[in-house]
């Protein structure tokens, strides 16, 4: 296994769209476990291949307290979306940075998982949430151009600032 580098929003490799799996192989399930293993590590709660610069619809996301909960999600598909709800988010591509978000408050999606067997799945609360901003990476898109531009623009005056603290 493996730590792999996190692209760091505003990184025009995050706004590649994300192909879709054509076969699930040893090598996903290898990416799959170093992608697990950086999210643990970082720590997070979720991580969209993406966010490795590995451009394939991959996620994986675990919400729970005790990290023994893992959820892979292989080409995901929104099947429904209902209600809605305002919840902060960050992103491991964006470090330091909370917003408030409007996203669904339930879904319910079907992927395929490490072994290529589809299920589906329900979710509300953060799982909901995460389910959401996870599949928004794998269109190219990060949770602050959810934000006004006039946010955005202020969030990456931020992180540069952050970054040049940090050299
Ligand atoms: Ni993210």
């Amino acid at each position: 296994m493996a730590l792999l580098p996190i692209l760091q929003y505003p990184d025009p490799r995050l706004h590649k769209v994300a192909k879709s799996v054509v076969s699930v192989t040893e090598q996903t399930r290898k990416l799959i476990k170093d992608m697990a293993e950086t999210m643990y590590a970082a720590p997070g709660v979720g991580l969209a291949a993406t966010q490795v610069d590995v451009h394939e619809r991959i996620v994986v996301i675990d919400v729970s307290e005790e990290h023994n909960d893992l959820k892979v999600l292989i080409n995901p598909v929104l099947l429904n979306a209902e209600g809605e709800e305002e919840s902060e988010e960050g992103c491991l591509s964006v470090p330091g940075i909370y917003e408030k978000v409007t996203r669904a408050e339930k879904v319910i999606v079907k992927a395929l998982d490490e072994n290529g067997k589809e299920f589906k799945l329900e979710a509300d609360g953060l799982l909901a949430v995460c389910i959401q901003h996870e599949m928004d990476h794998l269109q190219g898109r990060v949770f602050v151009e959810h934000l006004s531009h006039l946010k955005q623009t202020r969030i990456r005056a931020k992180l540069k600032k952050q970054r040049r603290e940090t050299l």
